[in-house]
């Protein structure tokens, strides 16, 4: 849905729904949100979700903030058929990827990207938003909370190879 948009309180950022002509800032940021994958494998990702034809069977959508011109973060929300403490009948939105520049943290443009995220899941038809991150990533736990998200598990991930 190009051209939707969502204005924070007091705007430290103007948040809206990216297009193709953001693909090589978001693919920048995929990449140091999680740099263990290629940039070139987050560029792939990046066009095909702001083109409107993510690599998913269900909607995957990347919001970004914008400041005076610049894109200094963005949120990744998706729906999936379930999460984990949700409600298991129904699908639930959930943040893939949520990253503001790091000269721009604490300024609240981490929760006018959240915000957006959550009127998008709405108007998905659910009702609960998951997440994640990583079990040593205090500052990122801290930072779910204040918006209001509770933690429901803790896991560790294994896996095996199999001959
Ligand atoms: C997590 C992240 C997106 C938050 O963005 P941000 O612009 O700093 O967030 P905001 O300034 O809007 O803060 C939102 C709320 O979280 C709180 N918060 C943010 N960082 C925090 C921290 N390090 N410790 C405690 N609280 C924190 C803020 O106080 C604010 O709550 P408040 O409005 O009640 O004060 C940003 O810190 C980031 O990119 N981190 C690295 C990537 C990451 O961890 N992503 C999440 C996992 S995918």
């Amino acid at each position: 849905m190009p051209g939707s948009a969502h204005e924070p309180a007091s705007p430290p950022a103007y948040v809206r729904l990216g297009g193709a002509a953001d693909t090589d800032v978001v693919a920048r940021m995929f990449f140091e949100l999680w740099p263990e994958g290629p940039l070139a494998e987050h560029r792939e990702d990046a066009a095909l979700i702001l083109a409107g034809a993510p690599p998913s069977t269900l909607p995957l959508v990347v919001f970004v903030a914008e400041a005076r011109g610049v894109v200094v973060g963005f949120i990744e929300v998706g729906l999936r058929s379930h999460a984990d403490g949700c409600d298991t009948r129904r699908p639930v939105g959930f943040i893939e990827g949520w990253y503001v520049e790091p000269s721009r943290r604490g300024s609240g443009v981490g929760r006018a990207l959240m915000r957006a995220a959550e009127e998008w899941t709405r108007s998905q038809g659910c009702r609960e938003l998951a997440s994640d991150t990583w079990i040593d990533h205090e500052s990122s736990q801290r930072a779910h909370e204040a918006l209001g998200f509770e933690v429901v598990d803790r896991c560790v991930n294994f896996k095996k190879v199999l001959q």
